[in-house]
């Protein structure tokens, strides 16, 4: 399987069977994004952690393109809905979602949730993070925007993902060193930095990341650089 960083939160991930999954594609207004990389012409799936821009960035221009179900939070997806999508998942935490082979489930996140509208602030819900098992048993953990918290580890013990994708920019989300403690807590095979660096107040580094990380050998850090690409 592939797995695509596209800056910021946003990854588009292909399974085995060629199923195309977007997660939080933030990607026109997104300033890490590669300009190549911008338009989505192919969904099967879209996965929004939360109402912010920054994550639901393109997601209904995105769904109405191509039909692919939105997968959200209750809340959320019943915006979408008014906002004219057909298609969505409503879902909430601890729940699951199957299609084609591949389970999403929805967990939980330590952080807000909302839709800015000129003057108008719109409830969507809680924010969460996703664990994604794909048919061939591979699974990933977005954590979506979060701070660390101890139910990490019932995400660790009950999914047992094999890549976390963790937030370590600081002010809105964790930093390097509470994304380190996290990991003990997920014990993922693979971890992938993400939500560093897009605007100056995300100041976490990957350097201070990788320093953190260093009691942890059983854990692979992998640095993407938006726009490439892991098998
Ligand atoms: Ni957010
Ligand atoms: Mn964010």
């Amino acid at each position: 399987m592939k797995i695509t960083y596209l800056g910021h939160a946003a990854f588009k991930l292909v399974s085995p069977q060629g199923l195309v999954i977007y997660i939080d594609p933030f990607l026109k207004n997104n300033p890490k994004t590669p300009a190549a990389m911008k338009e989505v012409d192919k969904a099967d799936l879209i996965l929004v952690t939360h109402g912010h821009g920054d994550h639901l960035g393109d997601t209904l221009e995105i769904a109405q393109k191509t039909n692919a179900p939105v997968v959200a939070m209750a809340e959320l997806a019943g915006y979408l809905t008014r906002k004219g999508l057909k298609n969505t998942v409503r879902m909430n935490m601890g729940g699951s979602y199957s299609t084609k082979g591949i389970r999403v489930t929805m967990v939980n996140a330590l952080h807000s949730s909302s839709v800015t509208e000129g003057d108008q602030v719109i409830y969507t819900g809680s924010s969460v993070g996703f664990v994604v098992r794909f048919e061939n048993g591979f699974t990933v953990y977005h954590a979506g925007d979060t701070a660390a918290f101890s139910d990490m580890k019932i995400i660790g013990d009950l999914y047992a993902p094999h890549l976390a994708l963790l937030p370590i920019g600081s002010h809105f989300t964790m930093d390097p060193k509470e994304a380190a403690y996290a990991c003990k807590l997920i014990q993922p095979k693979y971890v992938v930095p993400m939500h560093y660096g897009t605007w100056p107040l995300l100041t976490g580094t990957t350097e201070e990341f990788a320093r953190y990380l260093k009691d942890q050998p059983g854990i692979k850090l992998i640095i993407m650089n938006p726009g490439t690409t892991i098998e």
